[in-house]
């Protein structure tokens, strides 16, 4: 088989890291294709947490080959420390792990100006993670970014920095007073981080394509979420890339006729960090419950985690723009404590009721939710393994979230674990076919 995308379909933090690694054990090689160091993949092996920002999710199997995508925005500095906490817990990272020459640096003027530039926007603040992902994608737009490649041609990396430095500070110092920076300093700073990485540093789109073409098994690996993405998130409430399906071809250099299957992970009820429409949110005691029992706080940031309930509106938009062959849902868990479960169905705007996912964020956060109420189940459901172990009341609320998705459900996550898991079918052994 070909490729096999993995893809949140909501907000991020869906538990896309567990579920990478779970499926990196029959995977030949795992691929990041987008966003940086917001993103924070948690997976729990052995009784020990790893929280990868950079680091693709299947590194901790022996001989799976990691790739960073030329999509992904890289800091060096935060894969460094990656590497070397991996390295403190005993996992060698580096031995497999490629780096696109095309992946763009993050710079420390990128997280200047996102911090400037949020500050000033005070209440219209996208709440981003500040690290530097927005205007590390802007420079890549505007054609004048620095890729991992050039960092090992210092001359040319020298003349590119010194021409960004200029024009940064310009814009620091005069549009947000804030101080710039000097180029020499960076220059060295980065030299050194490009002598710790340089033999990393590949034609990654060939070792993909290469992988692929030779009947590997070879996942994609997507951070954030379909609601998060540049084009068809909740806009300007998104980061600032492209998280959805489309992006693994974009950010890995391989065509769409590699990619046989497109998993979509969502959590069994919903969250959201930042800011942003979110119809379903609970400010109440169970949204408070979500929050403690989920463990609802960012893994990069420690933001708390808005918490609401499973909205089936956005699975179905995701389940169409990602092309969607399956689901899998991660904590269902968390709802074990809750006597009545509410499952959003559909939207009213206005007093009418809509199709589809509205695409402004203005008419989005004036949808009331229409909402369905399901009995809750009682028990536990940690760490079940079988679907028929699983209480009546959850198999049923289950059917109901493939029904309203027309999508198969395969894997369901009962616990942050490897083994706390049903997989009722491998997603890496979905063959293609038409939708
Ligand atoms: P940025 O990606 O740091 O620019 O942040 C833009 C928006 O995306 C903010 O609302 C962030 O909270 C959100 N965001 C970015 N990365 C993640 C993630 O990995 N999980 C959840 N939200 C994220």
């Amino acid at each position: 088989m070909g490729a096999l995308v993995v893809v949140g379909t909501q907000w991020g933090d869906e538990g896309k890291g567990k579920i990478v690694d779970l499926l990196a054990q029959d995977a030949h090689m795992v691929v990041r294709y987008q966003g940086g160091s917001n993103a924070g993949h948690t997976v729990v092996k052995g009784g020990q947490k790893y929280v990868f920002k950079l680091i693709p999710s299947g590194v901790l199997h022996r001989g799976t080959v990691c790739v960073i995508g030329n999509g992904v925005v890289v800091d060096p500095a935060d894969l460094i420390a990656e590497m070397d906490e991996l390295k403190a817990k005993g996992v060698r990272a580096e031995k497999n792990l490629f780096i696109s020459q095309a992946a763009q640096v993050i710079m420390p003027y990128h997280k200047a100006i996102e911090k400037a530039s949020e500050t000033q926007k005070g209440g219209r603040r996208i709440g981003t993670t500040g690290r530097g992902i927005g205007p590390a994608y802007v420079d890549k737009m505007a054609r004048i970014g620095i890729r991992m490649g050039t960092l090992l041609d210092p001359p040319y990396f020298r003349q590119q920095l010194e021409d960004n430095v200029a024009e940064t500070n310009a814009l620091l110092e005069t549009l947000y007073k804030a101080p710039g920076f000097e180029a020499e300093k960076i220059f060295q700073e980065y030299l050194r981080y490009a002598e710790r990485l340089q033999e990393m540093i590949v034609d990654s789109g060939r070792l993909v394509q290469t992988a692929i073409s030779k009947g590997k098994k070879v996942l994609l690996e997507g951070a954030q979420g379909t609601h998060l993405d540049v084009d068809h998130g909740t806009y300007p409430y998104v980061t600032s890339s492209s998280a959805t399906a489309g992006g693994a071809c974009t950010g890995t250099g391989v065509g769409p006729t590699a990619i046989d299957a497109v998993f979509g992970i969502a959590k069994a009820y919903t969250t959201r960090v930042g800011s942003g429409p979110f119809p379903t949110e609970l400010t109440d005691e169970v949204g408070a419950l979500l929050q403690r029992c989920g463990n609802e706080f960012g893994a990069v940031t420690g933001r708390e985690r808005r918490c609401g309930w499973y909205d089936a509106m956005l699975i179905r938009y995701a389940v169409r723009v990602n092309g969607l062959t399956s689901l899998g849902i991660t904590k269902l868990d968390v709802l074990d404590a809750l006597d009545e479960i509410r499952l959003c169905t559909g939207y009213k705007f206005k007093g009418r009721k809509l199709a589809d996912m509205p695409q402004e964020v203005a008419m989005l956060g004036a949808c009331e939710p229409v909402y369905e109420s399901w009995p809750g189940w009682g028990k536990s459901t940690i760490g079940v393994r079988a679907y028929r172990d699983l209480p009546r009341e959850a198999r049923r609320y289950l059917g109901r979230l493939e029904e309203l998705a027309e999508c198969p459900i395969d894997i369901v996550s009962t616990g942050a674990r490897r083994e706390e898991t049903i997989v009722l079918r491998n997603p890496l052994l979905r063959a293609k076919r038409k939708r």
